[in-house]
């Protein structure tokens, strides 16, 4: 398939990875699917995808709403005449309100990271089946390591799309579609811009997308992002709860 065949789509492209994510397939001439909640932002990321070489078909959408997700979906592979490559990397961050009295902050971060990639991604699976072809991103996190003080909600998703990746492989390798799971670290993009402290090993996002779509279509079933946490992941596991506790406000 030559790279002006390519037929992606990508959720959450209106800022950060995704808009990153966009440029670099447009570059190889793609046919890309953009879509995040913000009109104002598509109009924009549209206009420089097609600077940049590619086809760009833009969708208003909520990932957490089922409904249009599938037609999304449904409308891409018509207009776009196929599909190749989905990657669900729309998310949102924030802290759980543990004693807010209300569910309402953790809800939307469980609702937007899981429920949102279920209905971004499997709307495509048949077509994908029925083609025998296709590939899957789906982005996590460091997070998803393990429990996050104050933001439970986050790690909790991007370990629930981890193993959602994982079991889904299974059936997905069976119809050789590849699925790949993605780890970054810290990349600057709107969800890292009002954090004070320093970030290790902080990566802009272009490089990061370039570094994902590289391993993507490297086949890899999970890529961790800058590569010192490959180093640190293991490690972050063995830190003791007390060491976490007495070092927290
Ligand atoms: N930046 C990091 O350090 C980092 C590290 C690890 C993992 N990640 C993950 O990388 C992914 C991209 O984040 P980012 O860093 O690029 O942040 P970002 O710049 O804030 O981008 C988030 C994207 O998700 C979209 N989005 C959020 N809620 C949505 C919803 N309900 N429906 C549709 N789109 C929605 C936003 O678009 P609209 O607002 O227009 O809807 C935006 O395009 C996220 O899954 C995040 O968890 C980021």
């Amino acid at each position: 398939m030559t790279d002006s065949q390519l037929k992606v789509f990508i959720t959450g492209a209106t800022s950060g990875i995704g808009e990153s994510l966009a440029y670099v397939y447009s570059k190889r001439k793609a046919t890309v699917g953009i879509s995040g909640r913000r009109q104002d932002r598509l109009e924009m990321v549209s206009e420089k995808c097609r600077e940049l070489g590619g086809n760009p078909i833009s969708f208003v959408l909520d990932v957490k709403n089922q409904l249009d997700c599938k037609n999304s979906a449904d409308h891409f592979i018509d207009k776009a005449g196929g599909i190749n490559t989905v990657i669900a990397n729309a998310g949102v961050g924030g802290s759980d309100e543990l004693f807010s009295g209300s569910s309402s902050a953790i809800n939307h971060i469980l609702n937007t990271n899981i429920i949102g990639v279920t209905n971004s991604i499997l709307p495509f699976l048949p077509t994908l089946k029925d083609q025998q072809s296709g590939q899957i991103g789906i982005i996590s996190s460091i997070a998803s390591t393990r429990g996050f003080l104050g933001h439970g909600g986050y790690a909790a998703s991007k370990s629930a799309v981890k193993f959602l990746a994982d079991s889904w492989g299974y059936q997905l390798n069976k119809n050789n579609i590849s699925i790949s799971t993605i780890f970054p670290g810290w990349i600057a993009t709107e969800m890292t811009e009002n954090i004070k402290f320093k970030m290790s090993f902080l990566m802009d996002s272009l490089t990061a997308a370039e570094k994902i779509v590289s391993a993507m279509d490297a086949g890899k079933r999970t890529y961790i992002l800058p590569w010192q946490w490959k180093l640190i992941v293991p490690l972050m596991k063995s830190v003791p709860r007390w060491l976490i506790t007495k070092f927290s406000v």
